[in-house]
Order: C-alpha cells, then structure tokens, then sequence
C-alpha cells in the first residue's frame, strides 16, 4: 500500500512522504513524524475500510431510527480492530482502546477531527506477509517495534484524508439542512441578512455571488469560534500564548546572544523571534518599507539551508538564473513569513519522494504583468481545489493546523497584493518543477 484511496470513490490519491535517498532509516524515520516506511519492513498489503459517523446532535436529528442507540453503539464498539487472514487480533479496537490516538489529536479543532467513537473500521492484514508485525502474548496489540510504528503512521495518514475530505460534506450537510431561526448572536445576524438579500430580488447572478460571501463568513467564523472555545476551556487565551510563546523565544535570543554560540544557532533564533513578533504585528497595522525582493529571496534560502540539506532537497533561486529582481513598498518580515509557509509546505510534501527533491524560488511578471514571487517543488502538486487551500484549518497533514496558506493569503492582502496559483506553463520555469506553484504577487514595483 503505498497510496491512500479515499472511500468516496475516491478522487484523491495521495502519496507517503518517504526518506530521502542514502538515508540512515531508522535514525531519520524514527524522529520524523511524517515519514511513513511500509516497504522497508514485512508489513505486506494493508487493507483498510472504514465508516465514519457524523455524530453532531442536527444530523443524528435527521435519523429515522432511535439516535440515542446509535450513539451507544458508537460509544461501545467505535475504534478500527485489526484482522490478520481473518483472525482478529486482539486488543485494537475494543473499548477504550484508542490505539491510533484519534482522541488526542481533537484537542485541536474537535469538530473537524475524527474521533475514536466515530469510526468503525477494520484493518486487513496478511499472515505470511506480515512478519514483522508481531503479537504480544498478552493479548494487548502488536510489539511496539518500527514496523509498528511504521503501520500506526500509515493508518492515521488515510484517517488523515477521509477527514479533509469529509469536512467539506459536513458543511453541505449543515447548510442544506440548518433551520432558519439560529439564536447564537452572530450567525443569526448572517441568517437575516441572507433573508433581506433574497428580497430584494436581485439578478440571480448577484444573488449568489453575495450569498457565497456570507457563507464564508459563516463557516469562518464557527472554526474561530471552535478553536476559541476549546482553548478558553482549557483555561487558555489564545493571546496569553502568544504571549508566552514570545517572551520564551526572546530569553532564548538575548541568551545566545551572550554566550560564544555559532552564527548560525543566532541567526536562527532571531529568525524564530522576528517571526513570532510578526504574529503579533498582524494585529497591528505595519509599517512599511522599499523590500529587496533579491535580497529576501536570498535570506529565504540561507537561513533554511540547514533544513533543505537535511531533507536533501536541491534549491534554485531563480534571480541567479536571470529572474527580475525588483522592489516593493511593504512589510518585509510580514513578506517574509508568507514566503516561508509556501516553503514550510514544499519541504513537507517534497518528503513524499524518496529522491530528486527541488525547490525553486525566483521571481515573474508574466501572469498578470505584475511582480512576484514565485515558490515551486517538484512534488505531488494539490489535490483539492484551490480555493480550499486558503480556507483556515484546511489540511492534509497529519498534524498540520492548516492555517499557512490561509495566513499567506491574509498576509498578501494586507499588502496590496494576493495570493495567486498559477497553472503549469503560466510561468515559464525549468521543466523539472512540474509540483505546486504558488505566486505572491504584489500590486507595482516601488
Ligand atoms: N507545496 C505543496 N504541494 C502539495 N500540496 C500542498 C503544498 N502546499 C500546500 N499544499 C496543500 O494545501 C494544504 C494547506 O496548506 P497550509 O499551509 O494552509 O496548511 P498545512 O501545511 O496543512 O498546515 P500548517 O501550515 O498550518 O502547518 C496542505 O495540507 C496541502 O494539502
Ligand atoms: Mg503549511
């Protein structure tokens, strides 16, 4: 198994990220989360189904039969057992058991994630090709060896899909079926102003165009208030931790700054500031400069030398090749971040390859005419509309939030500019950087 198929009849398949080439395994796979080595160990085919069940109180409302025996049902028997040739192996997916931390990882966002009470699956294995998959003699699962560690992260990368994928139903779900009276103060607001659009009788074109803005707002505003929510309930406040987040980071730089460090440990820490601080600056409204987009570029590529060599990733800055170098009035650490969540994201889906990894970063003019910076891999590429991949908390990763395009877009719009994704052949690159393109395109030159 080396793709992961979606139920839905799938449309997406979406690769593994693997080890790079001449790669010590098990050093590297071991504290790599993200990487997910079936073939380096006797694992064989893994079959996987699974039924996932929408447990909020309006959809279980629609249910013909009793919602409350269901919800018991999910309650005793939800979690994915494991067969081998047809024989259960025992304890996965008895109660309480939570082998692939489903629970844990709800923590987050909890109504976007998959819980272990609701999902019901099995796991199909192969006796004679699964060797390395041994079972304790105490009945409590399989010996917590790499091949263990290896099939867990396989699991969870295809629960990881379903649920991206899934997300967009519930919000079908929920817009065909919500009642037209809404008590919570904002959305019922939204509800109103949605019903004095249809009055006015505007073309229809129109009509649906507004429509679609209040939507967004909608869904925007229920995932902010989920996340708020969930952290006000762990006694949290999501600007105390900004907070704390930046006052750590700052003992870090002014303590290295006073010991005998190398360069590089401080140019990182001060990267690692200077990006926190921008996270605060967001709020705020920035000051502005002429930025060197050469310049930038470069610093880009410098201080993340060390991450692209560890995952053996070749880079090309485009200006050395004869890209445009240009300025722009703007925030340049606000520019700064955008361009590294492109980057954060091209080095993780670059991991999905076991070889030939490249980035590229220059720049363009040609798809509008107007300046920009471009960011392409040559790896899987998207699989979703784009206009998903700005939504906030939209993901494929299995620990990713979900907010890096989101907040380059955010970014973007704040400096006159946007956050563009060019098809193949718009702009003209090596031919080898046939993955993701992303531009951040500015408004003119300064
Ligand atoms: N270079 C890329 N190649 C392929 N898919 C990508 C690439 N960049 C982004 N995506 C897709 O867009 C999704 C959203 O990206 P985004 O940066 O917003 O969130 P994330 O990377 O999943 O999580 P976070 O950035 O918050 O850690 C990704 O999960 C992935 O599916
Ligand atoms: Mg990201």
């Amino acid at each position: 198994m080396d793709r992961v198929e979606s139920r839905k009849e799938a449309s997406v398949s979406v690769p593994f990220p693997q080890l790079p080439e001449g790669m010590d395994d098990e050093r590297i796979a071991e504290e790599d989360e993200r990487i997910i080595l079936l073939d380096s160990h006797k694992i064989g085919l893994i079959e996987f189904d699974f039924y996932v069940f929408d447990r909020d109180r309006t959809t279980l409302a629609l249910m013909s039969g009793d919602s409350k025996t269901l919800t018991d049902f999910l309650n005793q028997n939800g979690g994915v057992r494991v067969y081998r040739d047809g024989v259960r192996v025992y304890d996965f997916g008895e109660p309480g058991n939570d082998w692939l931390d489903l629970g844990g990882r709800r923590v987050n966002v909890p109504t976007k994630r998959i819980g272990n009470n609701q999902i019901i699956g099995v796991v199909r294995l192969k006796l004679d090709q699964s060797q390395d998959l041994i079972e304790k003699t105490n009945r409590e699962g399989f010996v917590e060896n790499q091949a263990y560690v290896m099939f867990c992260r396989a699991i969870k990368f295809a629960v990881k899909q379903a649920e991206s994928e899934r997300n967009h139903d519930k919000e079908r779900i929920r817009r065909a079926y919500t009642k037209a009276k809404k008590k919570e103060p904002v959305l019922s607001d939204l509800q109103a102003l949605s019903e004095s659009i249809d009055e006015l009788q505007l073309p229809k074109d129109d009509n649906e165009h507004l429509k679609k803005f209040i939507d967004q707002i909608d869904v925007q505003y229920r995932e902010v208030l989920d996340r708020l929510l969930t952290a006000a309930g762990a006694g949290l406040n999501l600007s105390i931790i900004l907070h704390e987040v930046d006052k750590n980071i700052g003992t870090l730089y002014s303590l290295i700054e006073r010991g005998d460090q190398t360069a590089e440990v401080r140019e990182m820490a001060k990267q690692l500031s200077d990006m926190v601080d921008t996270l605060t600056w967001l709020t705020r409204q920035s000051g502005k400069s002429k930025v060197d987009i050469s310049e930038l570029i470069d610093n880009c590529l410098f201080v993340w030398r060390f991450r692209f060599d560890r995952h053996s990733i070749t880079t090309r800055n485009g200006i050395e090749m004869g890209d445009p170098s240009f300025f722009v009035r703007a925030n340049r650490r606000l520019i700064l971040t955008a361009l590294m969540n492109l980057v954060d994201n091209a080095i993780y889906w670059l991991g999905t390859k076991a070889r030939d990894r490249r980035l590229y970063i220059g720049t363009s003019f040609e798809l509008t005419g107007k300046p920009g910076i471009v960011v392409a891999d040559n790896g899987p590429g998207f699989s979703d509309p784009f206009e998903y991949l700005t939504m906030p908390f939209f993901t494929r990763k299995p620990d990713g939030m979900g907010l890096g395009l989101h907040l380059a877009e955010e970014i973007m719009k704040t400096q006159s500019g946007r956050l563009a994704f060019p098809e193949q052949g718009d702009i003209s690159l090596p031919s080898e950087f046939n993955g993701a393109i992303l531009l951040l395109e500015f408004e003119k030159e300064a």
